[in-house]
């Protein structure tokens, strides 16, 4: 009915959809995250559920991420994160193989679940399971009193709201602003992270709602990009280090808007295949901002250009190198390597935005996908 349709227009904000409406709430959501939490000046981080258990997982051999979907991508940036921090050992799972494998779990290995919904099917079982054999599970989860929120020891919130589009946005930069303070409360705390180096990545963190409104501005830039490769059929995601689950992650954005076939990879693991499908009509989406990749990420951009790829290359303001080698470029403001992640997927998510528009389809629902996904 008309009521409905008004209604809906009001839910929307005056976006033309869920997905472009919970993009642009990132500033704000990723501020929410934080707020109570991070205390740049005084060098805190607080967080309740984390801090009860915080000697156990310092102490913890290894820590085991499960999750599904864009969950999971979070995941994979949190295990670079971990592991330069705090120097444990990190494995990340898909939830759907963890829980029908025989996995060996010892007592004091932490477990931590990454869901949105708080749910997924696959990722609750998989945690039950390993609850039972003695691990410590802490849940990263949106939605507040959810299933996996309740069978969890502990967590910590995102805090991004009601996310209504089914390909997930503004929950996967909330989960990366919840796993970084998680890593740098334990790293500060157990002494792999030194004082000098930890208030320099609070105040990173700090700065990161602003940085992402300015990573919105592109937006026009990259509609237009979006207008140019729209009939493409195939699509390459290439990153490295931390940028190399937002590759993955473009990747997937992609897919789940715009039905185009795309892969993401690490830059260097293309040379072991996808390098073979290479040629003029491909593009080629580069995350390449300045870290300590950086020089080894251009080397696989010469490769790509070599072979006559497309390359739309996210980049740093300034980075002529790279946008020497690029056909379009999409520029992000600096940040440290360790926070970066948060500003370099939002082009991931606009560009599978407008690429979807484009072409005509309803990028709040998909066609076959579904927003919280309970059975197995
Ligand atoms: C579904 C959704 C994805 C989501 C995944 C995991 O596939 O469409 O957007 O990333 O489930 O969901 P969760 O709620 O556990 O994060």
């Amino acid at each position: 009915t008309k009521l409905d349709m008004e209604l809906a227009a009001i839910e929307k904000g005056g976006y033309d959809h869920f997905m472009l409406k919970e993009i642009f709430e990132q500033p704000q959501t990723i501020y929410d995250c934080l707020r109570g939490r991070l205390d740049a000046q005084a060098g805190t981080i607080t967080m309740s559920g984390i801090q009860k258990y915080a000697e156990q997982i310092s102490n913890a051999n290894r820590i085991i991420i499960v999750a599904c979907g864009t969950s999971w991508h979070a995941g994979l940036v949190a295990e670079y994160i971990f592991e330069e921090l705090c120097r444990i050992n990190v494995e990340v799972e898909y939830a759907s193989e963890f829980r029908y494998r025989n996995p060996v779990i010892n007592k004091g290995d932490v477990i931590i679940a990454i869901s949105q919904s708080g749910e997924t099917a696959d990722t609750l079982v998989a945690i039950e399971n390993a609850k039972a054999k003695g691990a410590l599970i802490l849940g990263v989860v949106n939605v507040v009193g959810s299933s996996i929120a309740r069978i969890s020891d502990a967590g910590a919130y995102t805090h991004a709201g009601p996310e209504i589009g089914v390909a997930s946005t503004k929950a996967f930069t909330a989960q990366l602003a919840v796993l970084t303070m998680i890593a740098l409360k334990i790293g500060y705390e157990k002494g792999t992270l030194d004082h000098d180096r930890y208030m320099q990545l609070l105040q990173e963190l700090d700065a990161i709602p602003d940085k992402v409104t300015e990573v919105l501005r592109s937006k026009d830039n990259i509609q237009a990009i979006a207008e140019k490769y729209k009939d493409a059929k195939d699509a390459l995601y290439l990153g490295r280090g931390y940028n190399f689950p937002v590759a993955l992650e473009g990747a997937l954005k992609l897919k789940e808007i715009s039905y185009i076939h795309a892969e993401g990879y690490p830059a260097a693991e293309m040379k072991h295949g996808p390098i073979a499908l290479v040629d003029e009509d491909l593009p080629v989406v580069f995350v390449a901002t300045k870290d300590s990749y950086h020089e080894k990420v251009v080397s696989n951009m010469q490769e790509i250009k070599a072979r006559k790829g497309k390359i739309i290359a996210v980049i740093n303001e300034g980075d002529e190198q790279s946008s020497a080698l690029a056909q379009d470029i999409i520029t992000i403001p600096q940040a440290d390597e360790i926070v970066a992640p948060m500003l370099s997927a939002i082009p991931m998510q606009l560009l599978a935005y407008y690429i979807g528009i484009a072409k005509g389809y309803d990028v709040d629902k998909p066609r076959n996908l579904a927003k919280s996904v309970t059975v197995e």
